[in-house]
């Protein structure tokens, strides 16, 4: 193991807007624990931008919790190497999306998806424009920005859906340092290939807001359920069947083995194995998989001062590296003593 100064940053932020399900974790959290062997890791819940659609106290902190329980259960080993905290832990962040707000386009926010969508919804509604919309929505980019750009982070691993995303945490950067000069650090998105799209149950993105995903800590009868819910085609076992565009079979690649995934598209092509009986082998594999996370994930849910002194001592570590990147800000922008 190289010592942590020779190490990049790996930087990324979760939302704690929901249990965490099969499309997180395999689109962001899976990639993003494997980047913990070459990287300095700096993972963070983004409560703050959760505040954007959360707007229940008890509900937002205990959803923060979890998600905290949830990397911790699935493997997060905090270290000098590897952070963990809470962005509204960290003063410095909203210090530097103000100073960064003065050098964001607001012509570039426009575009950003979120809040174009609300803008679209409305126009489809009839109504105003801006309704609904907060300001701060219309800023989430700037915080997350804010973010990535306080830990002069190297790479961001992220879903498909957060490319706009770094794209504008890159243009205002470089709006910035074009100004002042190389103060900034332009990350690099990291976005995990094989794993653009996660498939739901319908086949469609797997979303909280399509209801169709696994969520992973389900009890292992319910899991078992929810893999019977996976939509297929009507071929009955014997007949052949294509691997391509099945939803089951994508899941199936994604969990198994590549050896094991190369066999059940043979079986697929050759006709002979059931539907039924490749979702219970996913059931299993899944059980299997999250068993023991499951049981520590309950074991963290249980014990807030556990996970809180965690989440402290992270947010230590990540004011540590923020304050100077700060100091850097305000020496170039005029605010400095
Ligand atoms: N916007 C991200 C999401 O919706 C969460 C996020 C906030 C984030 N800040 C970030 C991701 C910084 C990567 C880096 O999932």
């Amino acid at each position: 193991m190289s010592p942590s100064t020779h190490r990049p940053v790996s930087l990324t932020g979760i939302k704690p807007t929901g249990l965490p399900h099969l499309g997180n974790y395999l689109g962001m959290i899976r990639p993003a624990l494997a980047l913990t062997e070459e990287y300095r890791v700096l993972y963070f819940i983004a409560d703050y931008h959760a505040l954007t659609t959360v707007h229940d106290g008890p509900e937002l902190s205990t959803l923060t919790h979890e998600l905290a329980a949830t990397w911790l259960a699935l493997g997060l080993e905090p270290g000098p190497e590897a952070t963990i905290y809470r962005q509204s832990d960290v003063p410095e962040i909203f210090e530097i999306c103000w100073i960064l707000s003065c050098f964001a386009p607001k012509g570039l926010l426009n575009r950003a998806h979120a809040y174009k969508a609300m803008v679209d919804a409305n126009a489809e509604a009839g109504t105003t424009d801006d309704d609904g919309v907060s300001a701060g929505l219309f800023s989430y980019p700037v915080l997350m920005a804010a973010d990535i750009l306080a830990y002069d982070a190297d790479v961001v691993p992220v879903g498909l859906d957060q490319k706009q995303h770094l794209e504008i945490t890159r243009d205002i950067a470089d709006v910035f340092n074009q100004n002042y000069g190389e103060v900034l650090r332009l990350p690099e998105p990291r976005i995990d290939e094989n794993v653009e799209t996660i498939p739901g149950l319908d086949g469609r993105k797997m979303s909280k807001s399509y209801g169709n995903t696994i969520p992973i800590f389900l009890e292992p009868k319910k899991l078992r359920k929810a893999v019977r819910r996976i939509v297929t085609d009507s071929r009955p076992p014997e007949e052949p069947k294509d691997p391509e565009g099945d939803t089951l079979f994508a899941l199936y690649s994604l969990i198994a083995s590549p050896d094991a995934t190369t066999e059940l598209a043979t079986a697929y092509r050759e006709g002979g194995i059931g539907y039924g009986q490749v979702k219970d082998d996913l059931a299993d594999r899944l059980i299997d998989l999250f068993g023991e996370p499951r049981r520590r994930f309950e074991e963290l849910t249980a014990d807030r001062a556990a996970v809180n002194a965690i989440l402290d001592e992270g947010a230590a570590h990540a004011r540590s590296i923020a304050g100077p990147v700060l100091s850097r800000l305000r020496e170039a922008v005029g605010t400095a003593r």
